[in-house]
């Protein structure tokens, strides 16, 4: 089939190089020139693991096309899909405007029946909205004498995809949610994702909207509500890990995502929860469980800076090393990355930051100041005074930690992703906090430690 998506983000580019490689034409459309030109030269703007190995293969296989020309993109394609950014508001509502003007662009350009897609992550509802935004802009000249009549279709086809592990999830899904609001789109939608023999969950336009806040909400939860368990567990010494395993077991409860750590992060699950608190306020619901979630997440990364504050006895001077940057491993994004709260509040308590992330430095580079970036993991704790480990790198479990203790000048470790087995650093002489392991129900002075 022959398919444009619009929009060369982030869910853009997977998802037009994951259906190049199922067997489609595939055109990613951008209005960003300069991204175009660079794409095709080969060079992609983003890490994905195995992304930049596909785009090459199947630009040489011309199945892959990057264009600016959105014109002739919506011509030549069966089915479009919009994947263009929904950043948040400050009121926390999702900021529709790039969906509508592409919407009303499509239209202008559309000479045959098309099947309009949306991909990004939108509010209920917002199937609608594009519905009627392409039909008033069709409507000034198509259908009119002299031009052809032009039907479309909406449908909403919510991505699941994770960073770092997006093209295994794209060609693996749990699931694909189709919603739909008539057969010839069902039938097309089907056709697309034929190759992939999916479970396809078919619903209608609204429904599917809300499959999407309601996961990413729901997964956020699990994400705060572990956290919350971590909490507890730190002042009766319970395991956090132990705790999730118990849980997990359950079939009905599952392992995943009850990671405790400092918070979730990234492009998504702050900005979906926002959006869908805002959804729900609008349609005269009070969201309070979504609104504690969110705050049980703030709430970690202030407990993980009282847990450094608290074991650091005074911060200013003090130098800090940090390992991991990214809001999660496998990825370059920095977006609403945890580390970014926590290094600038102990910035602003005096400390000197060296860190070392694997893929985000670039990136972070933007977003922090006064942060020494450092060529590897141990020019970061060379003559630190702790480390802080805020993302769970693979490569950092193969580090030295003879090497470590040696360019330290206090071997202490906060490990906000529980990422490390405890013994092996207390192994090598190291003072060892995690989160929810139990251990940090008492101060250094034996007296239980009420956390602001
Ligand atoms: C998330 C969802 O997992 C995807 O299904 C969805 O498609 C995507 O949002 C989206 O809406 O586009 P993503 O943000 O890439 O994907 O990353 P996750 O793996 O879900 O992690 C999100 C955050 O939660 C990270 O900061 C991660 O470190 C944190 N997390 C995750 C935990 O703290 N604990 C866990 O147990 C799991």
């Amino acid at each position: 089939m022959n398919i444009a998506i619009i929009g060369s983000g982030y869910v853009g580019l997977v998802t037009g190089v994951c259906l190049a490689h199922i067997g489609h034409h595939v055109v990613c459309v951008d209005n960003d020139r300069e991204k175009i030109k660079k794409l095709n030269a080969g060079k992609v703007p983003i890490y994905e693991p195995g992304l930049e190995e596909m785009i090459l293969k199947y630009r040489r296989m011309k199945r892959l096309v990057f264009s600016g020309a959105i014109a002739v993109a919506v011509k030549k394609a069966d089915v479009i899909f919009i994947a263009v950014g929904t950043p948040s508001k400050h009121n926390g509502d999702a900021d529709l405007t790039y969906i509508e003007n592409v919407a009303a662009e499509i239209a202008r350009h559309m000479d045959g029946y098309k099947l309009l897609v949306e991909k990004s992550t939108v509010p209920a509802q917002t199937g609608n909205r594009i519905e009627r935004t392409v039909r008033l802009n069709l409507s000034s000249k198509k259908g009119k004498p002299g031009h052809p009549a032009v039907e479309f279709d909406v449908a909403s086809n919510p991505e699941f995809l994770r960073e770092g592990s997006a093209i295994e999830d794209f060609m693996n899904p749990d699931r694909i949610v189709i919603g739909v609001e008539s057969a010839r789109a069902e039938k097309l939608l089907r056709e697309v994702y034929k190759p992939l023999k999916a479970r396809i969950v078919v619903t209608n336009l609204a429904s599917a909207e809300m499959i999407k806040h309601a996961a990413n909400s729901f997964l956020a939860a699990k994400i705060s509500f572990i956290n919350a368990v971590a909490q507890v567990c730190d002042r009766v010494g319970a395991d956090v890990l132990k705790v999730a395993e118990g849980m997990g077991y359950d079939k009905r409860i599952g392992r995943a995502f009850l990671n405790a750590g400092i918070g979730y992060g990234g492009s998504c699950f702050p900005k979906d929860v926002d959006a869908f608190i805002r959804l729900a306020d609008k349609s005269g619901y009070d969201f309070r469980l979504l609104k504690s979630v969110r705050e049980v997440n703030e709430q970690q990364k202030a407990s993980f800076i009282h847990l450094v504050e608290d074991k650091l006895w005074i911060i200013k001077g003090k130098t800090i090393a940090v390992w991991g940057l990214a809001f999660k491993a496998n990825t370059d994004d920095m977006r609403r990355a945890a580390s970014l709260d926590i290094i600038r509040v102990l910035q602003a308590e005096g400390a000197r930051v060296q860190a070392y992330d694997p893929k985000a430095m670039l990136n972070a580079r933007h977003e922090l100041k006064n942060v020494k970036f450092c060529a590897d993991a141990y020019a970061a704790v060379k003559a630190a005074d702790c480390l802080l480990v805020l993302t769970e790198w693979d490569e950092f479990l193969k580090i030295d930690l003879v090497k470590v203790r040696g360019l330290m000048r206090q071997p202490v470790v906060f490990d906000g992703r529980n990422f490390f087995d405890k013994k092996v650093f207390t192994d090598h002489g190291f003072e060892y906090y995690g989160i929810g392991r139990g251990d940090v129900a008492q101060n250094t002075t034996g007296v239980m430690c009420a956390k602001k």
